[in-house]
């Protein structure tokens, strides 16, 4: 059971473990035969319309588009295609449920029950869900099945934790008043999620969303549409009441563009680019000025200093940036070494990404599957030519892996400097840059120079150099001997321009509350 409990509340105190017994020498990424003939997957396609007002329900247009597989490019299924029309419909059915329906008005712990009824749920259909989503996506079967949908539902666990415990204050004023405090629902809420990690981006949003008492109209990434579906019917079988949550598939210019833009929509919280970040702010100033929660791209830093254990160290590095194929938005991308240790880092590094396993995401032991599209296989690749052409040292990889779908060699770097476009540029992919430093204030001042600030790294056995670099790296989150450790209860988001505000923890609950003062005159001041 503790083994259980670590893993569903944290996704990866346990991978840390998983990856280290995976790397001693299994497999190498040279086996690309492994990729030839994918695994059929174990799930049927089941959802692929629009959940508006309970029902699924075909696109106004009546278009659809494909979700492609990316261990192939192969067509899955088609999807329904959401466009503003759809959007109009959501935000009418999250509108009509917010403003007349039972939710806001059900009692906290009956909308706790319905969170902890979805969490059982999902726990019970969690085989198809990670099907779904690696399908989908591309990433490790074992990472889906065995941390990214447990975690899922630790998470509504929690937030269904926090629907009854929700609660105003009471004031003290300056005069014969009685001042209440009032925490209510903002209205309807517009969610635009990226491919990267569908899920768990979505319950980082409908979480707190729905916990607090509003209704939602959630956009998924247009990769990645099948496991919110999946998992939304779900939510009705727990007992959602109809229109509280709805579900659009779509592309971003469109059904994405006109969720940001609606007037009749509250609040506004957005994961991905920072360019698409900039884009939704100026739609929802321009529209009805709501709030905007963003969470952004990053150039994290990673900073390994010379008294660092550098096995320990090269792994940690290793999962920081090639986790999830390095599409994280907090992947630590800049591999910060002391010169002291940086030729036996190196040397280990490389040695470490050689026996990455590459394959198929459904076969037991890889640990890194395709990218996510087209797309993204062109920018990386893109990026691993401009780092050979800066003179930066191709160590390993840099290579397609495979000739089918969007598999990419892991790839290592060394001889990084600041400038250069894959140390500056959020790369998205399985591409590790090495950059050597020689003093702690040098180093501080050079992670900082980005205009980053999601998370940051530090490996080091000295609490002082570990207190020194906490306070002055300028990142959301700092991990000190260890890195990517989720929990409902941290909070994440970043400085700078990797966004603004902060999901999951209290923080989270904050962005879907309004604060309403209530003042009621004191009949007898003399009991103020
Ligand atoms: P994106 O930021 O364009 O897409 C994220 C979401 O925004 C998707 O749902 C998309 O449909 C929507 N969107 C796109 N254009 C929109 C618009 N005009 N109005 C409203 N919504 C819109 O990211 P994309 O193109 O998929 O990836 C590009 C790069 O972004 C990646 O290479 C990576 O560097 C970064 N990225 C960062 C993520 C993060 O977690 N911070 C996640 C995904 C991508
Ligand atoms: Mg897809």
């Amino acid at each position: 059971m503790a083994g259980r409990r670590i893993f569903s509340s944290s996704l990866l105190i346990l991978l840390e473990g998983r990856y280290a017994r995976w790397g001693r020498g299994i497999c190498r990424f040279g086996t690309a035969a492994a990729i030839e003939e994918p695994i059929t997957p174990p799930v049927q396609v089941n959802y692929t319309k629009l959940l508006i007002d309970g029902q699924f329900v075909d696109s106004a247009s009546g278009k659809t588009f494909p979700t492609l597989d990316p261990r192939t490019g192969d067509v899955i299924t088609h999807v329904a295609e959401g466009d503003a029309e759809d959007i109009n419909r959501a935000v009418s059915a999250a509108r009509k449920a917010f403003d007349e329906g039972p939710w806001p008005k059900m009692t906290p712990y009956e909308r706790s029950q319905i969170l902890y009824r979805f969490a059982d749920l999902v726990e019970k259909h969690k085989d198809e869900i990670a099907a779904l989503e690696t399908w989908d996506s591309g990433k490790p079967y074992q990472q889906a099945a065995a941390a990214e949908v447990p975690m899922m539902t630790r998470l509504f666990q929690y937030y269904a934790g926090w629907a009854d415990k929700i609660h105003g204050l009471t004031v003290p004023a300056d005069g014969p008043y009685h001042v209440q405090v009032l925490h209510e629902p903002i209205g309807v809420a517009g969610q635009i999620i990226p491919w990267n990690f569908p899920l768990i981006m979505y319950t980082w949003k409908v979480g707190p969303a729905l916990a607090t008492g509003n209704t939602v109209v959630i956009k998924t990434a247009e990769q990645t549409p099948l496991s919110a579906l999946y998992v939304s019917k779900l939510f009705h079988e727990a007992g959602l009441p109809e229109g509280v949550l709805n579900v659009i598939s779509g592309y971003g210019p469109t059904a994405g563009a006109a969720l940001a833009s609606h007037m009749d929509v509250d609040k506004l919280a957005f994961t991905g680019s920072t360019d698409t970040g900039k884009i939704v702010l100026e739609l929802a100033a321009r529209s009805n000025l709501k709030p905007v929660t963003l969470e952004l791209g990053g150039k994290s830093p990673f900073i390994i200093c010379e008294d660092a254990d550098i096995d320990h160290a090269v792994e940690l590095a290793h999962f920081a940036l090639f986790f999830n194929q390095g599409q994280c938005c907090c992947a630590g991308s800049r591999t910060f070494v002391h010169e002291r240790v940086y030729d036996e880092f190196v040397e280990k590094a490389k040695a470490r990404a050689l026996k990455r396993v590459v394959g198929d995401p459904f076969r037991s032991g890889v640990e890194q599957g395709p990218q996510i599209d087209t797309e993204q296989f062109e920018k990386i690749m893109k990026y691993i030519k401009s780092g050979v052409e800066s003179g930066a040292t191709l160590e390993v990889g840099g290579e397609r892996f495979g000739s089918k779908g969007y598999y990419i060699q892991p790839t290592v770097f060394s001889d990084v400097k600041d400038g250069m476009p894959i140390a500056t540029d959020e790369i998205f992919g399985p591409v590790q840059s090495i950059l050597k430093f020689k003093e702690l204030d040098e180093v501080i001042q050079r992670a900082n120079s980005t205009r980053y600030g999601l998370a940051a790294g530090v490996f080091t056995k000295s609490i002082d150099t570990a207190n020194t670099l906490t306070r002055a790296l300028r990142a959301g989150t700092v991990w000190i001997n260890c890195y990517d450790v989720f929990d409902a209860a941290i909070p994440f988001g970043g400085f700078k321009m990797s966004g603004h505000g902060r999901e999951k923890g209290i923080y989270s609950l904050q962005n879907y509350l309004q604060v309403k003062a209530v003042v009621t005159p004191l009949k007898n001041p003399a009991w103020l």
